[in-house]
């Protein structure tokens, strides 16, 4: 038998116990055995829970006690889920989490750590919610050099932008929604601003060019600046604003990652990709470009993803091959510098003035024009440093790159 401590009892850590539990029967066939719920760690009282007498407040019950094999982490954050973590794989335990906070900046660490003490550190659930990609990453297309990963990583932000494009929500009126609906953070800055997509990338990036990416190397923008004539414009142009993450492997083998709301081509899978859903491309030498696509966030998918990991863990147990890669550094990263591309560009300025700052640029419509605004899609590629340049002189409100 093996025996599971819960860290957490919020969103995650409950639907973890629910499936955990809920599945008993099923789990131990594909475990070869019972994987028993043993302790759920919250500094909170439910003495309703069906699950009351398993609750502890000391972490050192779990720590201490060399029955547990597995403590799932769902605390969030990178304070006391870092020395719970440090502490649980120290004790020779095994450590499954959804915390892509903690992945992101510390998993170099604490894959070494793992590694070193010979048990995993496995984080399925840390991107895109229930949809398999660390795993298919690391072990299906294991025989591919990978060139380039880019998605829809953050589900709240899908649905902020789904609701804006289809209701004509705005966005402030779009977030409140997706508060209501338990898909936002605690803090709803990490999913607007993108900090949310940028961990998420820095994940993808270690695991596909085998080097630690953090997250202040990455320019991130979020989508808080996106407004509803944002959405006309691109949308008389045949296209989506979506928000995406993207990480390229350059021919020196550095990365350039980034995450920022990009114009997608109606066409596109990724413009298919709405509400709370992800959809995460990659592009390998070998098997060319395949996608994942499922339910990026919520309780019942993100345990679906953990569980997973716990089963892996209980089955392999002693045995499983640990996921690490190198460290990081700056020399790990190249700048967005040459990163060409076509631009949408929105300026208080007239057609004439678009025009001639962009020659042979391509101007937009929208239903209701006014403002002094004018938009448009550039004709050829270029940088954000030659973009800035044509632009000087103009007071320009939005420009995005399209995904061609
Ligand atoms: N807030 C995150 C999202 C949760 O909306 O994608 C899943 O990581």
């Amino acid at each position: 038998m093996v025996n599971v401590a819960v860290l957490g009892f919020g969103t995650v850590g409950s639907g973890v116990a629910e499936v955990l539990t809920g599945h008993e029967g099923s789990i131990e066939r594909k475990a070869d055995g019972l994987i028993r719920l043993k302790y759920i760690l919250d500094v909170r009282e439910f003495p309703d829970s069906p699950f009351a007498d398993l609750f502890v407040k000391d972490f050192s019950v779990v720590e201490n006690d060399p029955e547990v094999d597995i403590v799932v982490e769902t605390i969030g954050g990178a304070t006391v889920a870092l020395d719970f973590t440090r502490r649980a794989l120290e004790a020779g335990k095994s450590v499954v989490t959804s915390n892509k906070e903690l992945v992101a900046t510390k998993g170099y660490e604490l894959t070494q750590l793992a590694k070193s003490k010979g048990v995993c550190y496995l984080f399925e659930a840390s991107v895109g919610g229930g949809i398999p990609i660390i795993r298919p990453l690391s072990q299906c297309l294991a025989a591919n050099e990978i060139l380039e990963i880019y998605g829809i990583l953050n589900g709240t932000t899908n649905y902020i932008l789904t609701r804006m494009i289809r209701a004509g929500l705005t966005f402030e009126a779009a977030l409140a929604e997706a508060q209501e609906k338990g898909y936002a953070e605690r803090d709803p800055s990490a999913d607007v601003e993108g900090h949310d997509a940028c961990r998420k990338i820095c994940i993808l990036a270690a695991i596909a060019f085998g080097r630690h990416i953090y997250p202040e190397q990455v320019p991130t923008q979020g989508i808080d600046g996106v407004t509803l004539a944002d959405v006309d414009y691109t949308e008389s142009a045949g296209k989506k604003i979506k928000l995406l993450g993207r990480a390229i492997r350059r021919e020196d083998g550095r990365v350039c990652a980034y995450v920022a709301p990009h114009l997608v081509d109606q066409s596109s899978p990724l413009a298919g990709v709405e509400d709370v859903f992800n959809a995460i491309s990659v592009r390998g030498d070998a098997i060319g470009d395949v996608m994942f696509y499922g339910r990026g966030a919520g309780k019942l998918p993100t345990a679906s993803a953990v569980v997973a990991d716990v089963i892996d863990v209980a089955r392999n147990m002693g045995h499983r091959k640990a996921l690490s890669w190198e460290p990081g550094g700056e020399d790990a990263v190249c700048g967005m510098d040459a990163l060409a591309s076509r631009w949408y560009v929105r300026a208080k300025a007239t057609a004439e003035a678009l025009r001639a700052a962009l020659p042979g640029c391509k101007l937009l419509a929208r239903r209701e024009s006014g403002g002094g605004e004018c938009a448009c899609l550039t004709e050829g590629e270029l940088t954000q440093e030659e973009l800035e340049r044509h632009l000087a002189g103009l007071e320009q409100s939005s420009a995005l790159r399209v995904l061609d």
